[in-house]
């Protein structure tokens, strides 16, 4: 079996949830690539965006896959667009199983409502949101389909996930 368990996907599709209950499970330990990118900067993420925008976001994103990477048996939660960059795939791709969590648009509108927390998001009205959500899925279908195993989340708890992936690995 490979090193580490990888999990990709949109926002809201319950990557950081499941990954904890998913990394107990297995006898692993868990990593949020979002609190780490966080706990190194020593500042959220919204915060990041607004003093030094998306593309430091991103060079930030790839050191933590480049660090959480070398390391063995950990369950890893990347953020929604960690898998933009093929670079990053490939190394996830290398050291990790990649599960990919889905669910449907309405299950990720309900999910990621809270303001102040997801910034390619934020300043927008339900509608908007709706709207800005369908673009970027499918602007990014691509790229989420490059795993070993997909999930969708939209009718299980994170334990139900959690069991499926696994019976899978
Ligand atoms: C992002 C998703 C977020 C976070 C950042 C950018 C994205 O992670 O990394 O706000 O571009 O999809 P979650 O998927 O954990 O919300």
């Amino acid at each position: 079996m490979k090193k580490n368990i990888v999990l990709i996907g949109f926002m809201g599709t319950g990557k950081s949830s499941t990954g904890r209950v998913l990394a107990n499970r297995m006898g692993f330990s868990f990593v949020d690539m979002d609190q780490y990118i966080e706990a190194k900067e020593g500042r959220k993420i919204p915060e990041i965006f607004a003093s030094d925008g998306e593309a430091y976001f991103r060079r930030a994103e790839r050191e933590a896959v480049e660090e959480l990477s070398g390391r063995r048996h950990v369950v890893i939660a990347t953020g929604g667009g960690t898998v933009k960059s093929e670079e990053n795939r490939k190394i996830l791709h290398e050291n990790g199983i990649i599960i990919c969590l889905t669910a449907d648009v309405e299950t990720i509108l309900e999910r990621t409502r809270r303001p102040g927390v997801r910034p390619v998001l934020d300043g927008k009205d339900e509608g908007d949101r709706r709207a800005a959500i369908c673009a970027l899925l499918e602007e990014r279908r691509e790229m989420y389909s490059h795993a070993d195993y997909f999930v969708d989340t939209s009718e299980q708890s994170p334990l139900q996930i959690a069991d499926e992936i696994v019976h899978y690995v």
